[in-house]
Formats: structure tokens, sequence, C-alpha cells
């Protein structure tokens, strides 16, 4: 089996430890639907209910039979699974490759237990060789565009819009020292809806797919 199905399944047996009712929040990417595909039927007892992260994900829920919930910001999520595009030493994340990064984020503020799965390539020393995505809302571009190229002179548009119908950017060619810092300063940025820095909300546990195993980081 391939590292990124090695790296659900580990997402598996960590949430079939338990045997309480769950709620469970999931990610957008070819990760996370291997787990919505293979293991998520297996827990549907167990299962509660679930949020999705993106209109692909609520699409492939529907597929296998799970109703999604709207977003709450009062529900508190036992398990949030989703994966990445980089994971750095200290489990800092870049994600919104599949540009859903805004709806993800939502759902790892609220979760207990955030797991990443990936598979080797995502790990890395330094965040920042995949380019950085940010949702910019749609009537604050030029502006914003402004403050953002202090961080990096080739910034990318995205054809697609985002599923909150915002631009999605990314910045290349920009390293990330330190992420924390430069999640909180781009928050900031006015037009700025989020961005694909996951500092103040990372992972506890990244668990990374192997040639025929997993292995799990912890913070
Ligand atoms: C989507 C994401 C994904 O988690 C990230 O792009 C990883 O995707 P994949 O599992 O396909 O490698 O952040 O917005």
């Amino acid at each position: 089996m391939s590292e990124k199905y090695n790296a659900a399944l580990g997402a598996y047996e960590l949430i079939s430890k338990g045997e309480d009712q769950i709620i469970l929040g999931i990610g957008t990417g070819s990760t996370t639907d291997l787990f919505t595909e293979h293991f998520l039927p297996k827990l549907r007892k167990r299962i509660n209910s679930v949020f999705s992260s993106s209109n692909r994900t609520t699409n492939l829920l529907n597929n296998f039979g799970f109703q999604v919930s709207d977003y709450d910001p009062e529900v508190n999520l036992d398990f949030y699974v989703d994966g990445a595009d980089e994971v750095d030493e200290n489990l800092n994340l870049i994600k919104g490759g599949g540009g859903a990064h805004t709806n993800e984020k939502k759902l790892a503020k609220i979760a207990e237990s955030f797991i990443c799965i990936v598979d080797e390539s995502k790990i890395v020393q330094t965040l920042g060789k995949f380019p950085l995505p940010i949702e910019i809302d749609i009537n604050q571009n030029e502006k914003t565009l402004f403050e953002l190229k202090k961080y990096s002179k080739n910034i990318v548009r995205r054809e697609l819009l985002s599923d909150n119908n915002n631009y999605i950017y990314d910045l290349h060619d920009f390293k990330i020292i330190d992420p924390n810092k430069t999640e909180t300063e781009i928050l900031s940025i006015t037009g700025v809806i989020d961005v694909g820095i996951f500092a103040i909300n990372k992972p506890r546990i990244v668990i990374v797919g192997e040639n025929s195993s997993y292995r799990l980081i912890e913070s």
C-alpha cells in the first residue's frame, strides 16, 4: 500500500483505540480521501457527527453515506484528521494546496486532537519550499497584495476561487523561519481571510506513512 494509505491507516488505528461515540472533522486532499474511503466506514457505529472542511470532502462523505453537520464554533471535535503540504520539525504546517485552508483551520481550532496524516515527502526542516497559500477577500485585493509583496515578489493568483468565493494566492520563494510570528503577522493584514501556516493551531500528532507501515511524531 502507498505511504498515504499507511498514514490514513495510522489515524484509523489511533482513533480505534477508544470505544466512545465521537465527533469527527475531515480535512481535504488525497490523503484524507483515503481515510474517508477506507477507514471512516469502519468507524460508522461510533460516529456521532461529521464536519467537513470543503465542498469536495462533503461530496465524498455524502457518497459514503455520511451526513455533514453545519460548522459550529461551539462544538468540540474529538478528532480532526487532515493532510498537509509541509510539516517542519516542530509540527508547524503549510496547508492549502487544495485551496481549503481557511475552512480547514476552523476545524483544527475546535478539535481536541488534530491528527495530521502525510507521506514522507512532506517532512521538511524549514517551511517554505511549498508556495504559501493565502485566501484574500475578493474585494480587498490590491491593497492586500501590496502588503504581501513584503514577503515575496513572486505571488501567483489561482484561477479557481475558494469555497468561500475568495481569491487564493500562492507566495513562492518564501522561507518561513518563524511560523508562529509570520502567521500572526499575515493574519493582521486587512483583506487576508486566512493563511496556510498552521503554527497557532498545529497538530499534536503527525502520522508519517512509510512503504509498509507508519511512524508517529508527537509534540
Ligand atoms: C488542502 C490541504 C491538503 O491537506 C494538502 O494539500 C495535502 O494534500 P494531499 O493529501 O493530497 O497531499 O491542505 O487544502
